[in-house]
């Protein structure tokens, strides 16, 4: 018995060797002990023996058992590393390889058109005002002096909501209704939408103004150009070519329309500036007294100038867009530009 118990272990031994996977080791461990495995039986057998071969065989049983309980760990953990290294080699992972980003979000260039040029008149002092879009017909044309019938409504193109409800045409009503609300001197910007029955290549029925007004007393016409002169030469960064030409407004008096040397040709003539060489950028005046009176403000005493200009026109020169529709389209290869 105890030769066959030398025999077994050097047998059991070399099955461990021989075993490559950990799924051929578990075959082996029951094989050996599991419930009718080899070491198993034969320590059930040992009732058979004598009393006096009994102590000496199931001594030398257990530590055989032992032993191969010993090598039996040593070759998991082997098979273990084996199978650990084997994983690592063949699932490559490059850890170097760029991540995925998120993209990024950014402001679109008419928001951040509308954020600079607001930043460069509260530089200089101005105040930020809003009005509503959905806006009175009183606010919109009356209080500008533009009552019914006056010719002039008719280049508004106004979307009507219903006899005296409409969709702003200009940020202009703003001036009213701040003026309305408080008491000279006033030096104040109105950013906002405006909507206009119209739309072509040049024209959308939503578009964006920034109305800027400044009434105190003794205010000038040449307090307006030099004011709009430091305002465009500030915005585009360069000593752009301003020109006042004389124009017609109901609520200015006299009103007059800017135009800058066009920045894609330098006064040349090209397709932005229609072969003229100039750009309108924005109406303005001096506000008239029937304004002035429809607020409530003495024009004897105070006189103001008024402006509004077209943010979309101002970032098209900026960035040098020659489409106008390019802002509407929202199309993340243009707009990514901006970031
Ligand atoms: N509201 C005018 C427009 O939309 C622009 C303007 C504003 C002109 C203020 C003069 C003074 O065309």
């Amino acid at each position: 018995m105890s030769e066959s118990v030398e025999d077994l272990l050097r047998q059991a031994k070399q099955d461990l060797a021989e075993a490559g996977d950990l799924t051929t080791l578990e075959g082996i461990r029951v094989r050996y002990l599991g419930k009718k495995g080899w070491f198993t039986q034969r320590l059930k057998e040992l009732g058979q023996l004598s009393p006096q071969e009994r102590p000496a065989v199931g001594k030398r049983l257990n530590e055989a058992r032992e032993e191969f309980e010993r090598c039996l760990e040593e070759r998991r953990q082997i098979l273990r590393q084996e199978q650990l290294e084997r994983r690592l080699r063949e699932e490559v992972l490059d850890v170097t390889l760029p991540g995925r980003s998120r993209g990024e979000g950014g402001l679109h260039p008419v928001s951040l058109t509308l954020h600079r040029i607001e930043k460069l008149f509260i530089n200089v002092g101005f105040q930020v005002a809003q009005g509503p879009e959905i806006e009175d017909d009183y606010h919109n044309f009356e209080a500008l002096n533009i009552p019914p019938l006056h010719p002039a409504r008719a280049m508004h193109d106004t979307f009507y909501i219903d006899h005296h409800t409409l969709l702003r045409t200009h940020t202009s009503p703003v001036q009213i209704r701040v003026m309305e609300k408080g008491n000279p001197p006033f030096k104040v910007i109105a950013p906002g939408r405006v909507y206009r029955c119209d739309s072509d290549l040049t024209h959308t029925p939503m578009f964006h103004q920034v109305e800027g007004f400044l009434v105190d007393e003794g205010v000038s016409f040449a307090d307006l150009r030099g004011i709009l002169d430091e305002f465009l030469r500030a915005f585009f960064e360069q000593d752009v070519k301003v020109r006042f030409r004389p124009s017609y407004f109901p609520f200015t008096e006299p009103s007059a329309e800017v135009d800058i040397a066009c920045m894609m040709c330098q006064g040349e003539g090209c397709r932005t500036c229609g072969q003229g060489g100039w750009l309108e950028v924005m109406g303005c005046g001096m506000i008239h007294p029937k304004v002035f009176e429809a607020v409530g403000i003495d024009p004897q005493r105070f006189t103001g100038f008024a402006f509004g200009l077209g943010v979309e026109r101002l970032a098209m020169l900026r960035y040098g867009i020659d489409d106008l529709r390019l802002f509407f389209e929202n199309d993340l290869r243009f707009l990514e530009q901006f970031h």
